[in-house]
This record gives C-alpha cells, structure tokens and sequence, in this order.
C-alpha cells in the first residue's frame, strides 16, 4: 500500500461529512466465509451458481440447494465480526450520520459490528421466505412450515427457500434507491472487497465517481473497477480499514 495514498484517503474521510461504503464478499474473507470468485477459494470456481443460486436451480432440486445454504448457513452464525467490521462499526458509533453502509453481503456480520442500518442489496441467508407468493390471506407465515429439507406449507405445498437475491432476481428496490443515494451525495466513498463483477451494486463506483465524489478501493487483487477510483490500497479489509478509519 503506498504510505501517501493511505494518509490522503485517511484525511478526506477524518473530513467527510458523509462517508458511502460499499461491501463485498471480500470484507467476511478473513471471517473465514468464502468469497464467490477467488479463483481457488472462491465459491464459484467450486459449484454452479445456476444449480445453486437461480430460481430455476431450486426448482429442479430444492433438497441440495437447501442443503447447500444450510452449511453456508451454519458457517456464518458460527463466524465472527474481523477487525474490519469492527472498524466500520467503531466509525459510526464515533461519528453519528455519517457513514451509509451498503453490503452485497447476505451475512449478518455487520449488524453484529454494529452497523444495524446496514442496507442490504442482495438479502440475508438466515431470512426464510416462500418460494411462490401465497394466495392465502392472511398469507401463511414461512416460520409455520413443517420442517424438511426445505420445509414445505402443509396447506398448499408452497417451499421456503433463503431470502437471498438469486440470479436472475430484482434486487430489493428501496435498498438500490437509498444504496444510489448516498453514492450519489457522499464526500468520499470506499469501496471494500468486492470483484465489481455483478450490477447494480458494481455501478455505483462509476455512479459516485461521476458526482464528483473522491472513489478509493481496497482490494488485496485487482478488480474490474480499478479504474472507476482515484486510489486502490492493495491490502486485505481487516488490514486496511482499523487505521484508515481510527481517530
Ligand atoms: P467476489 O467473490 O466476486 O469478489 C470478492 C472480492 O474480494 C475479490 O475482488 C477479492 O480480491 C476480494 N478479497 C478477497 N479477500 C479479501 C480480503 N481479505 N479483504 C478485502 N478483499 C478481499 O464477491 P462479490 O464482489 O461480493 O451474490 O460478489 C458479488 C455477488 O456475487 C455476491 O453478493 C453474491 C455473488 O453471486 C449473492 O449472494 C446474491
């Protein structure tokens, strides 16, 4: 990381009135959750996001894609916030009204740092949803369903299913609205560990940037929006973020 770089970005965000920061699966890495596209480690390069990871792919085998979520599941609630969380959350808790957190995380490690306001752009793996819309009214709570892999309505048959947002699926539109608002009208916007791979959430460093807003990146790789920043800090989330956003 060049040390000038890090003092600059360090000094426009000690003065930023508002302070957007973007995550991405990079920033749980050293929680010990995999990233999708690390070319070894990353999830993708293992299994196929179209099995596991569609509508389509529920349908055809709801058992393994239940199965799959349930491990994934079971390895966030047994992570813990890395030193890079906790920065974040120390940083809202010293400076109130500044920092607007987006995250295309579907892990709670955020909110248990702290940073319960967290907007959500693709959902959160520990929220059960159904998989159709329910003709019911009042509609059938998911938590009513009888267990099973997946648990299943025992009125109508209707799946729960995680409440990520799946390939092919609208991200949750007030979340995107408010998530390009603030990328929009912020002071600086910091852009953590995330490939830049998969849109909307990879637009809104160019949308900032194009506002005239100061864009860094940090990344311990390149990723394909190196170029929409002013500086990349090549480092790791829980490496970069405890001194860049300490008093
Ligand atoms: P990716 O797996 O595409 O990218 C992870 C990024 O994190 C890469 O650029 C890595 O270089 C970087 N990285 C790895 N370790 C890091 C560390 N310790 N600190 C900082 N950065 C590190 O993950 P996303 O960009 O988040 O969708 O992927 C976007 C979406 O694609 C995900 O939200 C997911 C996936 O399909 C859903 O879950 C709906």
């Amino acid at each position: 990381m060049r040390e000038d770089a890090h003092t600059e970005l360090k000094g426009r965000i000690a003065a930023a009135r508002s302070l957007f920061v973007l995550t991405g699966a990079g920033m749980s890495a050293e929680s010990g959750i995999a990233t999708f596209r690390d070319a070894m480690t990353g999830l993708w390069s293992h299994f196929d996001p179209a099995q596991l990871a569609s509508e389509q792919g529920f349908r055809a085998d709801p058992a393994r894609v239940w199965d799959w979520y349930a491990e994934r599941r079971a390895g966030v609630r047994a992570a813990q916030p890395n030193a890079g969380h906790l920065a974040l959350g120390a940083f809202a808790r010293r400076r109130p009204g500044v920092l607007t957190l987006v995250s295309q995380n579907v892990d709670d490690l955020h909110q248990r740092a702290g940073n319960t306001d967290t907007i959500r752009l693709h959902g959160d793996i520990q929220h059960d949803q159904w998989l159709d819309r329910c003709a019911r009214t009042p509609a059938c709570a998911a938590s009513e369903a009888q267990p099973g892999r997946p648990p299943q309505c025992a009125r109508c048959g209707n799946l729960v299913r995680p409440g990520v947002v799946w390939f092919g699926e609208m991200l949750p539109p007030d979340a995107v609205a408010a998530a390009e608002r603030a990328a929009r009208g912020c002071d600086v916007a910091l852009i953590v560990g995330t490939s830049g791979a998969v849109w909307p959430a990879a637009g809104l460093a160019s949308l900032a940037r194009r506002h005239g807003v100061w864009v860094a990146i940090v990344n311990p790789s390149t990723s394909e929006i190196d170029e929409d920043a002013q500086v990349v800090l090549r480092g790791t989330a829980a490496q970069v973020l405890p001194p860049l956003l300490a008093p």
